[in-house]
């Protein structure tokens, strides 16, 4: 099933066609803001009656003539300057629902695209030998519901961790281990870094204090770039411990990366010197006071001076722009992508602005490659200042996720002591992890938001706890039908015809068509507050119907409809959160 506003949108568009004889007629179909008015609008006539120079009203009514949506909507009607309001017949919310119920379990009837493109989305990207701290939290999970969200909808998604894994503190931290370690290189296996954080500042202590160690530092560097056996084993070792630390935490926020995705900086090391001398080449590199530097058109500092996008440094060292212009490269000639997705907070704007500049120039990327950053806000505390413990440090991500489990433990303890523990425990995590998540994905991710614990926790309003208990409400309605004597297979099997009476129904029903284009949107725009916001009206628009519409004590004639009604909340509630944004739901709580 194609999305509804998208059909309305092409038979539109055709209708002005048809009208004019002009080839460029854009519809601009809208969900209506006002249900007085339909359910969607066209606000398009305007537009094109003032490129004819016509009257918006007249030509309005010579495309109304044309439109053909009968098997859609009630005749349309004009409105203000020249609106066309169309509001869904009955009968055709009727048959979507029922084409929606044949694939409940599958997806909804939601299409896949046309033409799939391979999509490269570069998420996460932690740096080796720190532990992940809250900063990391919001690239990882917009991130992977982006990626979660085009592969649904059928394009070939690569996911990309462009983990820092590669420079000089190599060399530290290489020196350091061997040091304190020896064992290392004879049983990597039996060396484990405990605390990362730790190992990190023990190692730069060292290389501050102790100049014979920075010299040995320096050699693991050089010994790094020539791949010496013994070096290359050590560095793969403290990768290895690293990830010990984050896939766990990948693991409890259901975010679907993996070794395999992992394509870090080390992999580009090899390629860095090339893509200097390629820019050079194309006379797109220059030397400045010494460095290797790339001016593109429009990039000015604050004195109105260019600004040099630095790719080799005085001292013949390579950059982090250097790495990604070796990323950006393979991506679109080996990878083979036409949309480049990189997922970062937004200080990192003028870098990639630059970065894009630079692929176009180089004619490394056509006007068939679709290069963005989707950037997003800090993370505040209630102070409004950058989240950070009370003594100044960075939060770390599996603290804060530990706590919002304990929270969500509390939460259920007060709420259904007679649960089992295991149900409890169960509960606490898949309440605690959504919440995180849920409050972050619902916020407009170029903003910043407060974190609070007490905010995503609440039970009413757009968080994840309100949105799972909307879920297992329906659930509990489902348990309840045999007590009353429903036997809800029976009642749904073979369901042909629906009978939507109450405007509570209908509204439910048209809402619950709808979510092929909240997808559709939510992926386009990489916003997936666009999808919470979806399924929050969608739990409303239920809790208003179950309000005035009995469902389990319904007549007969219309006791079917209201509980296709339920299923299909419920399954679609079920899907956006699992599916799509990783937060599982409870049958309980
Ligand atoms: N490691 C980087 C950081 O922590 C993020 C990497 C983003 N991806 C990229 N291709 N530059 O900021």
């Amino acid at each position: 099933m194609q999305p509804v506003i998208d059909i309305l949108d092409s038979r539109v568009a055709a209708a002005m066609k048809a009208a004019t004889d002009q080839t460029d007629c854009a519809a601009l179909v809208k969900p209506s803001a006002n249900p007085k008015f339909g359910d969607y609008q066209a606000n398009g006539i305007m537009a094109l009656a003032k490129n004819l120079k016509i009257n918006p009203r007249e030509l309005a009514e010579k495309v109304v003539k044309k439109l053909n949506v009968d098997d859609i909507c009630e005749i349309p009607e004009i409105a203000g300057p020249g609106f066309i309001n169309l509001r869904l017949k009955k009968e055709f919310i009727a048959k979507s629902m029922l084409e929606i119920n044949a694939d409940a379990d599958n997806r909804l009837a939601v299409d896949q695209v046309k033409k799939p493109q391979n999509v490269v989305v570069d998420f996460s990207g932690p740096n080796i030998a720190k532990q992940m701290h809250v900063g990391h939290l919001r690239s990882t999970i917009i991130g992977d519901a982006i990626a979660r969200m085009l592969d649904f909808l059928g394009h070939d998604v690569v996911r990309q961790n462009h983990i820092g894994d590669w420079g000089t503190q190599f060399g530290m931290l290489i020196a350091y281990l061997k040091q304190e370690n020896p064992e290392v290189i004879k049983n990597p296996d039996s060396v484990h870094i405990g605390d990362l954080e730790q190992f990190y500042k023990d190692a730069k202590q060292k290389s501050d204090d102790d100049a014979d160690f920075n010299d040995e530092s320096r050699k693991q560097v050089v010994n790094l770039h020539n791949h010496h056996k013994e070096t290359i084993m050590v560095w793969q070792h403290i990768v290895d411990e690293s990830r010990k630390h984050y896939q766990p935490i990948y693991d409890r926020l259901s975010v679907d990366l993996h070794k395999e995705n992992e394509r870090g900086e080390s992999f580009y090391a090899d390629r860095l010197a090339d893509v200097v001398k390629a820019l050079q080449k194309q006379n797109l590199a220059e030397e400045s006071d010494g460095a290797i530097c790339v001016f593109s058109e429009g990039f000015k500092n604050k004195e109105g001076q260019p600004l040099p996008f630095i790719i080799q440094k005085t001292d013949g060292a390579f950059l982090y722009a250097t790495t990604d212009l070796a990323a950006i490269h393979y991506r679109i000639n080996e990878l083979k992508a036409k949309r480049i997705i990189y997922v970062t907070d937004a200080r990192q704007k003028l870098h990639f602005q630059m970065l894009f500049a630079v692929t176009k120039a180089a004619g490394w990327a056509g006007d068939d490659v679709k290069l963005e950053h989707v950037t997003f806000g800090t993370v505040l505390g209630e102070d409004g200042k950058p989240l950070k413990t009370r003594s100044g440090e960075n939060v770390k991500l599996k603290e804060l996720l530990d706590e919002a489990v304990s929270r969500a433990r509390g939460v259920v303890e007060a709420k259904n002591p007679e649960l089992s523990e295991k149900e409890k425990e169960n509960i606490a995590n898949t309440v605690g992890i959504g919440a995180i998540k849920y409050a972050d994905y619902s916020n407009n991710r170029e903003s910043d938001y407060v974190f609070s614990f007490d905010k995503m926790l609440a039970m009413e309003g757009n968080t994840a706890p309100y949105m799972q208990y909307a879920f297992a409400r329906i659930k509990s309605i489902e348990r309840k039908a045999a007590d009353k004597g429903v036997d809800i297979e029976k009642d749904l099997k073979g369901l042909k015809k629906l009978n939507l009476t109450d405007d509570a129904e209908l509204d439910l029903g048209k809402h619950i068509l709808r979510y092929a284009e909240a997808i559709e949107i939510a992926a386009a725009e990489c916003r997936p507050n666009y999808l919470t916001t979806y399924l929050y009206e969608l739990s409303q628009k239920f809790s208003t119907f179950y309000t005035s519409c009995p469902v389990l004590v319904a007549e007969n004639e219309q006791r079917p409809t209201r509980l296709l009604l339920c299923k299909l909340t419920e399954k679609t509630i079920q899907h956006g959160l699992t599916k799509l944004l990783g937060i599982e739901v409870v049958e309980k709580m």
